[in-house]
């Protein structure tokens, strides 16, 4: 390096975003830069951990912290913001006691091992909802991976409590990452049952219901760590990644749940296909190991079946994103997924793929609701310049030409694309895309509003404080009527 100020670890610069914020705030009018288009009308509601500490102890990894809910409301041009944390009881206790008491998902709170037993497997597990959003009907839920999610208000951001479904198919570790089915009308997903003979229970809910219907279980002698799923138009897909579980250990142990993943790349990554119309298993389709967060899309083509993932060569990204490395104190190159696109052949084979982007894209997003599941185009997701520059670029890549567009500004470090689409769009990019953007050397954050066909910059409305690095957002037209 040949000046000082290359010399500083780029870790240096983003870590604000790995920092607590106490401030809860709401403000009906945020300052504008540039237009927001005034058909934008609705709120954009965002989950992500803002908390890593409590009293003098700390949270070990960025997945650990406690959930904050903000939102951001659009009318007539205008902005609105507030932010407050979920009330979970994992909260509620560590404000009370002034300890962590819950077991998060690389921190454990030291209890005896039959507290810890209780911790992971009874309904007194963890409710720290901090992965992402969704709705049910008029319930407005956050979530997390173990299956204890909290409604909240949407407007208020109050929390109302923990929600408990009419019906629940038994498991104990679920995704934040539920798909909806826009033609059948139904919600999906999946949840891993532990016990002596563990399954993967994929389930579905109607349009109008909250119970859950069992569609199919797989046995599952090691169950893999999957924190999303694939939905084609008439399949499920679980990329059963070789970074797998014992659910004895899990139980009696008593790490953190991230140090019971074991990585044995000799099982390869397995596809499990399932068809949603009858629950049958259409086939465990074999690949090269790979780990991945993120499927991105799904879609079928004959007898083929195209699986589009964010992957990783191996599950080293978990250790990646401990505080201590990313806070740059045991600075670490972060590893770098690549936009994957695996080709199943549904009558036999091996799965295989070619990568999509030369781009290393992270928390992928597409027009949902007119694509998933479909033949598309457009994925907006976030980049890195480097292996040590965390997220500092917005990405929108057409992986039917292996091209991209980026946004960058300097010391800004970007969150999930949201994409929207305008009303009565035709083309699949017409909309906008939302992020919430640090701004390391203002040691702030913004909405940044790009146009989502040239991907540049519409309007951005600042934010008096920091916004920790948030995971997932929905957005929602209305938070008053159902789907
Ligand atoms: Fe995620």
């Amino acid at each position: 390096m040949s000046s000082s100020v290359e010399q500083v670890e780029p870790q240096s610069k983003y870590k604000l975003g790995f920092t607590t914020l106490e401030d809860e705030i709401a403000m009906s009018d945020l300052p504008v830069k540039g237009t927001v288009p005034t058909w934008l009308s609705g709120t954009l509601v965002r989950n992500g951990p803002a908390k890593f500490e409590v009293g003098t102890q700390s949270y070990r990894h960025w997945f650990d912290g406690f959930a904050m809910l903000h939102h951001f409301s659009f009318k007539d041009g205008r902005v609105g913001y507030a932010n407050k944390f979920l009330e979970s009881n994992a909260y509620k206790t560590a404000k009370e006691t002034g300890k962590i008491s819950f077991s998060e998902f690389a921190t454990d709170p030291c209890r005896s091992i039959f507290s810890r037993i209780q911790t992971a497997f009874s309904p007194k597990a963890s409710d720290n909802a901090n992965v992402n959003v969704t709705r049910l009907g008029n319930r407005f839920l956050a979530m997390t991976e173990i299956p204890v999610p909290i409604e909240f208000d949407p407007e208020t951001l109050k929390t109302a409590g923990v929600y408990d479904s009419p019906n629940r198919v038994p498991g104990q570790l679920t995704t934040a990452h539920p798909h909806y089915d826009f033609e059948r009308r139904e919600a999906y997903n999946y949840i891993t049952h532990m016990a002596r003979q563990s399954s993967y229970n994929v389930y579905r809910i109607p349009s109008g219901s909250e119970k859950e219907e069992l569609v199919s279980s797989q046995p599952a002698s090691e169950p893999s760590y999957m924190h999303s799923f694939g939905l084609s138009e008439n399949y499920v897909i679980l990329a059963e990644y070789p970074l797998v579980m014992q659910p004895l250990e899990l139980m009696v142990h008593g790490k953190p749940f991230a140090e019971n993943l074991h990585w044995k790349p000799e099982r390869g990554t397995n596809f499990v296909v399932i068809d949603k119309r009858d629950g049958k298993l259409v086939g465990t389709y074999h690949g090269a190991a790979f780990f991945a967060f993120h499927h991105v899309n799904a879609f079928e083509k004959g007898d083929d079946l195209i699986v589009d993932i964010i992957g990783y060569n191996d599950s080293s990204i978990i250790r990646a994103l401990y505080l201590d490395v990313l806070r740059g104190e045991s600075p670490t190159d972060i590893p770098m997924g690549e936009l994957r696109r695996y080709m199943i052949h549904l009558k036999g084979g091996e799965a295989e793929y070619v990568v999509l982007s030369k781009e290393g894209p992270e928390l992928p997003r597409i027009n949902y609701k007119k694509f998933n599941g479909k033949e598309y185009r457009y994925v907006y997701a976030t980049g890195s310049s480097g292996p040590r520059a965390f997220a500092d670029e917005l990405l929108k890549i057409d992986v039917q030409k292996a091209s991209s567009k980026v946004w960058s500004e300097p010391d800004c470090y970007p969150g999930e694309a949201v994409f929207i689409s305008r009303p009565s769009a035709l083309a699949e990019d017409d909309g906008l895309v939302l992020s919430i953007v640090l701004d390391a050397k203002a040691a702030n954050s913004f909405l940044l509003i790009l146009d989502a066909t040239t991907f540049t910059e519409v309007a951005r409305a600042v934010v008096p404080h920091h916004i920790p690095f948030g995971l997932h957002g929905q957005y929602y037209e209305t938070t008053t009527k159902s789907l």
